[in-house]
C-alpha cells in the first residue's frame, strides 16, 4: 500500500479496538500520520508508546497521541471508537444510552479541531449513534458513517471461501442491514466467482443448500457474541475492518463496501442509519441505489430500519 502524503488519521478512544485500529493502520500504512486520542491519559501515552516501539518494524507511518484535543487537529479521517462495551450476553443496542451520552459530549469538540474530516464510528450501537451524530452535527450523511458491516461481510466471506474452497477475494457477498441482531446476508446476489452461491460445487466442495447457507448467515450474526465470550472483546477483525476502511477514504478508491449511512429514499426508507453497499471514496460514502434485493430481503431491510429507528427516537 503506498502511504499518502500527509494523510493523517486519528483513532478516538485507546481502548482494546481503538489500539488494534491504530496498530492495523501502522502495519497496513493506512495513513502516513496515525493518532490516538483518548481522555483516559495514562492509558492512552502507553498505548501510543507501545505502539511507538515497534515502528522499526512497520513502513513510514508513525503515531502520536494523548488526552488533548489538539491531537485530532489537521485529521483527514477521525475513526470514533471510544465508549462503553458489550460485557458477554449483551447486545449492541443496550449500550445505546451511555454511549450516545458519551458522542454527544464529544462531537462538538472533535468538530472544532477537525471540521474538515470524514467521520467513521465504530463505537456501538454504531448505525443508532450514526443517525444522532449526523443530526447532531448537520455533517452531510457522505461524511458521518459507520463501519458497519464491513466487518460482519469479512465474518460471512472467511466462512463462505472455506466452504467452497476458494480465496476470500473471490466471494461476493455482502451482510447488510443493522450491525448487530437484525443484519442478514444478500443470498439473492451471492457468488463464487461469477457462479450463484448455491450452484457453486468444485472437487472436494459439494453444493451448500439453503439451510447450510441459513446455518452459516447465524453463525456470522452471533459471531462477537462467541468471541466476546471467551475473550471479553472483539478488537483485532474490527481494527483491521476500520483501517482498511479508511484506505479506501484517503486512496480516493470508490471501493464499495457495506458502511452504514443515513438513508435517504432508499427503497424507501429514510431517516435511518444502516449498511447497505456503498462507494467509498474521498468524498465519503456513499450507498448505491441500484442494488438488487429480493422481495424478503427488502422485508428484512425494512425491519432492520425500524428496529433502528425506535431505539433512535428513545434517545432523542
Ligand atoms: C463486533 O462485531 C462487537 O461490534 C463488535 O465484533
Amino acid at each position: 500500500m503506498t502511504v499518502i502524503e500527509n494523510s493523517k488519521l486519528t483513532v478516538v478512544g485507546a481502548g482494546s479496538v481503538g489500539a488494534s485500529t491504530a496498530y492495523a493502520a501502522l502495519i497496513r500504512g493506512s495513513a502516513r500520520h496515525v493518532a490516538l486520542y483518548d481522555i483516559a491519559t495514562a492509558k492512552v501515552e502507553a498505548e501510543v508508546l507501545d505502539l511507538a516501539h515497534g515502528t522499526q518494524f512497520t513502513g513510514s507511518s508513525d503515531i502520536v497521541g494523548g488526552s488533548d484535543i489538539s491531537v485530532v487537529e489537521g485529521s483527514h479521517v477521525v475513526v470514533i471508537t471510544a465508549g462503553a462495551k458489550q460485557n458477554p450476553g449483551q447486545t449492541r443496542i443496550e449500550l445505546a444510552g451511555v454511549n450516545a451520552g458519551i458522542l454527544k459530549t464529544m462531537m462538538p469538540q472533535l468538530l472544532e479541531v477537525a471540521p474538515n474530516a470524514i467521520y467513521v464510528i465504530v463505537t456501538n450501537p454504531c448505525d443508532v449513534l450514526t443517525v444522532l451524530a449526523q443530526e447532531q452535527t448537520g455533517l452531510p450523511p457522505e461524511r458521518i458513517f459507520a463501519s458497519g458491516t464491513v466487518l460482519d461481510t469479512s465474518r460471512l466471506r472467511w466462512r463462505l471461501a472455506e466452504r467452497a474452497g476458494v480465496s476470500r477475494a473471490s466471494v461476493h457477498a455482502y451482510i447488510v442491514g443493522e450491525h448487530g441482531d437484525t443484519e442478514f446476508p444478500l443470498w439473492s446476489t451471492a457468488t463464487v466467482g461469477t457462479v450463484p452461491i448455491l450452484e457453486w460445487e468444485s472437487e472436494g466442495h459439494p453444493r451448500m443448500t439453503v439451510d447450510e447457507l441459513d446455518a452459516i448467515a447465524v453463525d456470522v450474526r452471533d459471531a462477537a457474541y462467541k468471541v466476546i465470550q471467551g475473550k471479553g472483546a472483539t478488537n483485532y477483525a474490527i481494527g483491521l475492518s476500520s483501517a482498511r476502511i479508511v484506505e479506501a477514504i484517503l486512496h480516493d478508491e470508490h471501493a464499495v463496501m457495506p458502511v452504514s449511512t443515513v438513508l435517504h429514499d432508499y427503497h424507501g426508507i429514510d431517516g435511518v442509519a444502516l449498511s447497505v453497499p456503498s462507494v467509498v471514496n474521498a468524498a465519503g460514502a456513499h450507498p448505491i441505489p441500484q442494488t438488487p434485493y429480493s422481495p424478503s430481503e427488502l422485508g428484512l431491510m425494512r425491519r432492520s430500519a425500524d428496529a433502528l429507528r425506535e431505539v433512535a427516537a428513545s434517545l432523542r
